[in-house]
């Protein structure tokens, strides 16, 4: 495609265009700066590309997302999680003898170092799970020091993939004052975080096959989601050279925000209001339309998807089905239904686009699993970290990376003297 023209103030500047392999389309403003002195503006970057990638692809119009070219939907109905992490870091699906490998590697690198109890001593019963993950994760650089060569990043990748889930399980046994459970080599991936999660010196607790089941599906639907806030913040640290703790921990921290992750919690607990205020989520939508109202329907709205956002579509169609598998009757899930209904009606979310996102029944699926409410983002997290990973590998393997260093309109006083 020829390139774009820029007029300013009489001088014309031309801008390469580059075309993405699904046919997106971006100007590429590299050299405007030098050549014009102007920059490009845009808060929130809502049309700004930070980089190539080849990781997931989403049409926001169309509502579709894609690991490595495998739709969302047969993903999440045929492989584990596991097979979704090793496909979106190394690029494609394992072969059974790469796969044994990596689920060996992942097995017998969940301990964490014995030293790192001590910090969990440290929080209140009452911090919540993501800064304890935040903090806990950027601790493991202590134990395991970046050397900047290649075999230690892909040891480091695994590390973290086998200690996340042994971390968030301590730190939800930590908040309820129970013994930590350690992992265990005999149980899958998800088995053995639920293990770790429920199990008691008590009784044997063998995980319910509905919970690991629903767990793998919630786990890949969150694995990656291409430059959303968290993902931005990791490849922002990981540009500075800063080593892959240090980056995901910051992820975890951007995560947690309740604009983004940290809205699945926030939704349960706005159905829980609606449910104790009689159920009347009319109330509710017409204060979400309120602009003196400070109050969202949180797990509606994204800022690509402009359609159904595909991975609320799945949670929709399993949370019946996974709550009848578990024997589990939530009024909630009634009030969400409703609530979808009534706002897909109404003129002013149709006509910003607003559907249901990842958020709006995620939190219903953990809640039928007994996974308490502040560990929902935890949950997010978890699924999300083999995509953090994948995203900070692509941008430091990139040889032409450099450092994000965005711009900025100055609007402060002019020079002054003191
Ligand atoms: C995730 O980016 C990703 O990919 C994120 C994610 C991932 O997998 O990484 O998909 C995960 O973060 C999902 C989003 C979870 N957050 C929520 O559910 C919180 C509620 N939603 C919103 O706050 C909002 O929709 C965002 C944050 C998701 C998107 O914000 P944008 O793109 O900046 O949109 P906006 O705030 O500019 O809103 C546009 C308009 C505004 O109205 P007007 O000023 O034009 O009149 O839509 C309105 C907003 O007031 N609006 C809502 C709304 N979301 C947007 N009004 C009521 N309820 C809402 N939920």
């Amino acid at each position: 495609m020829d390139p774009a023209k820029l007029i300013l103030d009489g001088n014309e500047y031309e801008l390469p265009v580059v075309i993405g392999s699904e046919g997106e389309i971006g100007l590429d403003i590299t050299k405007l700066r030098s050549a014009s002195g102007a920059i490009t503006l845009d808060p929130g970057y809502g049309g700004t590309g930070s980089c190539y990638s080849s990781i997931t692809y989403i049409n926001g119009e169309e509502g579709i997302l894609r690991y490595r070219g495998y739709p969302i939907e047969q993903l999440a109905e045929k492989k584990r999680f596991v097979e979704v992490a090793y496909l979106l870091i190394y690029g494609d699906l394992p072969n059974e003898t790469e796969l044994d490998l990596f689920r060996h590697q992942l097995t017998h690198h969940s301990l964490i170092h014995e030293d790192m109890k001590k910090f969990f001593e440290g929080f209140p019963a009452e911090a919540h799970p993501m800064g304890v993950l935040s903090s806990m994760i950027s601790s493991l650089s202590s134990y395991y020091p970046d050397s900047g060569n290649g075999e230690d990043i892909d040891l480091n990748i695994i590390r973290l993939l086998a200690k996340a889930k042994t971390i968030a399980a301590f730190s939800y046994k930590k908040s309820i004052g129970q013994p930590y459970v350690y992992p265990r080599n005999d149980l899958s991936y998800h088995a053995d975080f639920l293990h770790m999660l429920y199990a008691v010196p008590a009784e044997e607790y063998v995980p319910p096959p509905a919970h690991e089941e629903a767990l793998n599906m919630l786990l890949i639907l969150h694995a990656d989601h291409e430059q959303n806030c968290s993902t931005s913040t990791v490849r922002m640290v990981g540009s500075s050279q800063a080593n892959l703790f240090a980056s995901i921990s910051a992820g975890v921290s951007a995560l947690w925000g309740t604009l983004h992750g940290g809205a699945n919690q926030k939704v349960i607990q706005m159905l829980q209001t609606i449910l104790d205020d009689g159920a009347d989520y009319r109330k509710y939508v017409d204060l979400a339309k309120d602009p003196n109202a400070d109050f969202r329907l949180m797990g509606f709205g994204h800022r690509v998807y402009k359609n159904f956002d595909p991975r609320a579509r799945i949670l929709k169609g399993q949370a019946d089905k996974v709550l009848g598998q578990m024997g589990v009757e939530d009024p909630l899930l009634d009030i969400a239904r409703n609530l979808e209904r009534i706002a897909l009606e109404d003129d002013y979310f149709i006509e910003r686009r607003l559907y249901p996102n990842v958020d709006f029944y995620s939190g219903i699926i953990y809640r039928a699993m007994g996974i308490p409410t502040n560990m929902f983002t935890v949950m997010f997290a978890l699924g999300r970290l083999p995509g953090w990973i994948a995203q900070w590998k692509e941008m430091r393997d990139d040889p032409h990376g450099r450092i994000y260093r965005p711009r900025q309109i100055y609007m402060g006083e002019t020079e002054r003297s003191v």
